[in-house]
């Protein structure tokens, strides 16, 4: 299965499932793009031999579509079969996202379908929940709102501060969303479960 991931900045998320796409695993990542020129994803994955496209959304003012129509360039010339969304942080169309229905994956920091959207850890903090985590789902036309792939559960500990819970949160993203994957590009939809 050929793999395009999509990122905005670091690109953590997607360095854990580049180096998880090797040996007898059903996929091998194709592409990394970004909607920043300047995400130091984009040098990451350049450094591993990652075909990278970059088309910057602050040059379509006002103009998602636009935005949408150069990014889709570089995307259906890599054929993905699966389209990771790995700290993507743009929204995109309808349109956009039923092309690739059923194969596009994001991961979202909280346990939906609880505080879809922004700062979730400040949300979960505020709700002064047990447990918090990030959840791996099937991209759909409604934000952060598609069938769950898989998550993973953190404890919420006293004096957590959203960054504090932040970083415990991303640890386990970087296991949920390769075990994940592995599982999605092998056919199975059974939902991973990491404690
Ligand atoms: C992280 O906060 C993660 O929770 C979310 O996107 C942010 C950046 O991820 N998915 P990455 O390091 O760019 O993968």
């Amino acid at each position: 299965k050929r793999v395009a991931l999509l990122i905005s900045g670091g690109g953590s998320n997607m360095l854990r499932l580049v180096q998880d796409m090797t040996g007898d695993h059903p996929a091998r990542p194709v592409l990394v793009a970004s909607n920043d020129p300047g995400a130091a994803g984009l040098a990451r994955a350049a450094a591993l031999g990652i075909p990278t496209a970059a088309v910057d959304h602050r040059a379509f003012p006002r103009d998602r579509a636009g935005f949408e129509a150069a990014l889709i360039e570089p995307l259906l010339a890599a054929e993905p079969d699966i389209i990771c969304l790995a700290g993507f942080m743009r929204i995109l169309t309808p349109a956009f996202v039923t092309r690739f229905a059923g194969r596009m994956l994001n991961i979202h920091p909280s346990l939906l379908p609880k505080y879809p959207g922004l700062d979730t850890h400040a949300r979960a903090l505020a709700a002064g929940d047990a447990e918090a985590g990030a959840t791996v789902h099937l991209v759909t036309p409604e934000l952060d709102a598609g069938p769950i792939l898989g998550q993973a559960r953190v404890p919420v500990l006293p004096g957590d501060t959203p960054a504090m819970l932040a970083a415990r949160v991303l640890v386990q993203e970087h296991r949920l969303y390769p075990a994940v994957l592995r599982r999605f590009a092998a056919g199975d939809r059974t939902p991973v479960t990491l404690c």
